[in-house]
């Protein structure tokens, strides 16, 4: 896949994407990542990127013409078009549907939003989805930019290796993870659960699930709030 990102702040993705699962992607090719430099697209001689809202209010806004300058010189770099993402606080909110939907992607074209958004012609007219991670204000879409490639990553083909498949993880059952334990077996008097050490394999697979449920009704009933508990409950395994 195709990753174009356009920030204000290109150094800010050296560093996370330069690590474990994501680097082995990008040296293997799974994974083309390149990051682009809105300011580049300043057509005045202070290189202004932003100016105030009409209306009044606060902070500053990025500019509908600087911004389409850099999403058409982006989407000129390779022939596929792309799907252009806008992230923001205002956007509909990450997902495990979502970021499944995303990588069945081409390319995508993720724009990093930065002061108090960006002008509402951009979005409208430039923009296939906007985007918010979570219920909480950052300082700009950058942080945002990179939770989204790292979790579209692991779902591209051969990015996770033979091991581990996304497939199977909990959450494309709606459920959260049950908790995992590993050597040794007692430490400081905690004790690893007894099933898990049976070799019983049944029962360690109803012992997963039982906690699965009860980490989700616990932790996050609203994921259980559409699901059918009482089917999930009859499932052995998953
Ligand atoms: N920019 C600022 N906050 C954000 C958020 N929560 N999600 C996406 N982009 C953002």
């Amino acid at each position: 896949m195709r990753v174009d990102v356009l920030t204000l702040f290109p150094e800010a993705f050296a560093g996370p994407l330069d690590v474990s699962i994501i680097k082995r992607a990008r040296e293997d090719g799974l994974l083309d990542l390149q990051v682009h430099d809105i300011r580049e697209h300043a057509a005045d001689r202070h290189r202004s990127v932003d100016d105030y809202p009409f209306g009044g209010g606060q902070g500053m806004v990025m500019r509908v013409d600087v911004l389409d300058r850099a999403l058409e010189h982006v989407r000129s770099l390779d022939r596929e078009q792309g799907l252009v993402v806008l992230l923001t606080p205002a956007g509909e909110r990450l997902s495990d549907a979502a970021v499944r939907e995303l990588a069945g992607q081409k390319r995508l074209i993720l724009v990093c939003g930065r002061y108090e958004g960006v002008d509402e012609r951009f979005a409208e007219h430039c923009v296939d989805r906007e985007i918010s991670i979570g219920d909480y204000v950052l300082t700009g879409g950058e942080l945002p930019a990179m939770v989204l490639i790292d979790a579209v990553a692991r779902h591209l083909p051969g990015v996770l290796g033979d091991e581990a498949s996304p497939e199977e993880e909990s959450f494309a059952h709606g459920l959260l993870e049950h908790p995992q334990y590993t050597r040794p077996a007692e430490y400081r008097g905690w004790a690893v659960p007894e099933v898990l050490l049976s070799g019983h394999h049944a029962n360690v697979e109803k012992w997963k699930q039982e906690q699965r449920l009860r980490r989700t009704k616990e932790r996050r009933p609203d994921l259980l709030m559409d699901g059918d508990l009482r089917n999930r409950e009859g499932e052995g395994t998953s």
